[in-house]
């Protein structure tokens, strides 16, 4: 493959001129309008972006498809936490680039933390890359495609800690659930993991410009609103806390329910924990990602909490909120993880009960600080193995946990038909799992009573009480 040329790095908003800190610093007549498919890979927050790109886009005079053939703009929206993430859209590229030699003026884009990580590496890998984009650079979109279109190619790589975006009114698909942003960035620092790296330092968005944002989305029919930072319940906006925020979010009119992903447990304050148990829309359900339950691997991974300290809080959680619903993110192999430490891992898995738990093998990441320091030293296979039991473990208890809500009513919010079938609706408890039951004359967007009769592993099934 032929290298390309070195190639200016754009620098993002704050160095430009006042002038042209908003978006359509580069103007679209009729002919340069594109047609912009964006493609999300990974996390809420990189679908929360994408929704941004979408206004910064459609704000100077370009427009987003819903249909890729109608592109003549690709943007991969990817994502960078583990190497399986990235492998896949480096395929995807190539699939796209034949495209790009049958059309010729195809523009293809790689965005977001993936970009932001391998930078100018990825032009190398894939030279028929148009534009690399980090998070903090989506405000240069416009110029960029316009740079592009002149046979310059474009990286956008600063990382700006005063970019938070909170003058773009995102574009989202009508609907129910509307994803906020409400914080960018990670201050934490664990060791496995990219997120601080590519995403640049936290900062939180005024408590005001998200109490306005959710008033305009009650306006557009949303009934629930996530809230969504990468630590969330860090936020501070200088005057507010996460507490107050969750309250204040609530206290709008018209919202029915408020949930929020993902939070540390070390930010899980008496502030959080009253909203939690006070506040009739915020929903009694937790996302707490453990990652591990050996405190020595804690330590190692600079977690800030010990595995009693997590299930202390777990205790108090419960006995403060005693129908919560909890799930967890579940970290195997990491560096130096003992077939011991596994073991802890599994017996608090065992004991505490996550309803629901998203698990993963250690993936050695460039960049992070395990990568810079600690051996990845647990063989794949053994990482597999040790996936696959602490799967198993968790299947089963889920679907005891599901089992149990037999004969009980819980109250659904309904989203829509049901996939397999049209004459039935799906929707999410307060605890957030997923309720298939006939349609009756319910509509979408009530919250209906429905009694459940049977339930699987992943899904309650039930009817409309009467
Ligand atoms: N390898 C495997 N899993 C990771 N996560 C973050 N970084 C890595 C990594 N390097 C997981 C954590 C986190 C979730 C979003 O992804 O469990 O909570």
């Amino acid at each position: 493959m032929k290298d390309k040329p070195s190639l200016p790095i754009y620098n993002s908003h704050s160095s430009l001129p006042q002038s042209e800190m908003s978006v359509s610093s580069a103007s679209v007549n009729e002919q340069s309008a594109r047609n912009v498919y964006i493609e999300t890979y990974g996390c809420q927050m990189n679908v929360s972006d994408s929704e941004l790109m979408a206004g910064i886009l459609t704000q100077s005079g370009h427009q987003t498809v819903s249909n890729i053939d109608d592109a003549d703009v690709i943007l991969l929206n990817t994502c960078a936490i583990r190497e399986n993430a990235e492998t896949k859209v480096i395929n995807r590229l190539e699939h796209l680039n034949h495209r790009k030699r049958r059309e010729g003026n195809l523009i293809i884009g790689v965005c977001g933390c993936m970009a932001q990580h391998l930078r100018d590496k990825l032009l190398k890998a894939a030279p028929y890359v148009d534009l690399v984009m980090g998070p903090d650079a989506y405000r240069n979109l416009p110029m960029a495609l316009n740079a592009v279109a002149s046979g310059d190619p474009f990286l956008g790589l600063q990382l700006d800690k005063s970019e938070d975006y909170a003058d773009i009114a995102p574009i989202r698909k009508e609907g129910i659930r509307a994803w906020l942003t409400i914080q960018r960035g990670c201050d934490k620092m664990c060791t496995f993991c990219i997120v601080p790296f590519v995403r640049g330092r936290e900062r939180s968005i005024p408590l005001k410009n998200l109490t306005d944002d959710v008033k305009r989305l009650v306006d557009e029919g949303f009934k629930e609103i996530v809230l969504l930072g990468q630590t969330v319940n860090s936020y501070h906006d200088g005057s507010h806390d996460f507490g107050e925020l969750l309250w204040s979010i609530a206290e709008v009119e018209g919202v029915e329910r408020v949930r929020f992903t993902s939070p540390h447990p070390a930010d899980a304050t008496d502030s959080m924990i009253d909203a939690m148990e006070n506040c009739p829309q915020v929903c009694k359900q937790l996302h707490l990602p453990l990652q591990s339950g050996s405190t020595p691997v804690l330590e190692r991974m600079r977690r800030t909490y010990t595995a009693e300290e997590y299930r202390e809080l777990v205790l108090k959680l419960r006995e403060r909120i005693p129908q919560i619903a909890l799930s967890t993110d579940i970290i195997v192999g990491f560096c130096g993880e003992t077939e011991q430490d596994f073991m802890q891992t599994y017996q608090l898995m065992a004991d505490i009960r996550f309803d629901s738990a998203f698990m993963f093998k250690y993936s050695d990441r460039e960049g992070t600080l395990a990568n810079k320091s600690l051996e990845d030293d647990v063989p794949e296979t053994e990482k597999a193995r040790r996936l696959n039991e602490i799967i198993a473990l968790q299947e089963n208890i889920s679907a005891d946990i599901n089992q149990a809500t037999v004969g009980t009513t819980a109250s659904v919010l309904v989203e829509g038909d049901s996939r397999r079938d049209a004459e039935q609706y799906h929707g999410k408890t307060d605890t957030f799992k997923t309720t298939v039951f006939p349609k009756e004359d319910a509509q979408v967007g009530d919250i209906v009573n429905v009694k459940i009769h049977s339930a699987t592993t992943h899904t309650l099934i039930g009817e409309i009480a009467g």
